[in-house]
């Protein structure tokens, strides 16, 4: 699991300091082999010169954000519902008031999951990147 307290300031920072070195070292999309097609690099890519998309609407009720990914034996052992509890007391702790993410709308499990937590859709999800937010307490 990782995540940012504030996703504005990560979107100034990422503009600022990383976006320079990214672009360096990724001119362009490399030929597409069959671990990497065509599209999900450019896509890749393009979303990495494009941080301004992290600044959604609802940033004011949820400022952070958060990716979880457990490998397959570690799935289904209550681990995530620990993590996702543990990420929201260090949030409420620093006076964060809600974190959001964004995710696959394919990935059928994974909303399960969230459903289960309490988590809610967000205004400004579209039907293939639902949003999803919860309060840290
Ligand atoms: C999604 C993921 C983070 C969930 O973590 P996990 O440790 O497997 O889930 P937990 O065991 O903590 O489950 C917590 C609750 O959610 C429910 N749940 C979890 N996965 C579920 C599923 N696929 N279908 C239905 N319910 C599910 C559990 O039944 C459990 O309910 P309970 O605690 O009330 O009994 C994890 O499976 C994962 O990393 N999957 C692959 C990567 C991924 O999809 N990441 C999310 C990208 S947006």
């Amino acid at each position: 699991m990782l995540g940012v307290a504030d996703t504005a300031a990560f979107v100034d920072w990422w503009r600022r300091e990383w976006l320079p070195g990214f672009d360096t070292r990724h001119p362009a999309p490399g030929a597409p082999t069959a671990a990497a097609p065509a599209y999900t690099e450019a896509q890749l890519l393009a979303d990495g010169r494009r941080p301004e998309r992290m600044r959604i609407a609802e940033l004011d009720a949820y400022p952070a954000h958060l990716h979880i990914d457990l490998l397959p034996e570690a799935q289904g052992h209550g681990l995530g519902r620990r993590l996702i509890a543990t990420l929201r007391e260090a949030l409420a702790a620093r006076g964060v008031p809600g974190v959001h993410l964004s995710m696959d709308a394919a990935n059928v499990g994974a909303r399960a999951f969230y459903d289960r937590l309490g988590f809610v859709e967000l205004p400004s999800s579209t039907p293939d990147a639902p949003l999803l937010g919860i309060a840290t307490e």
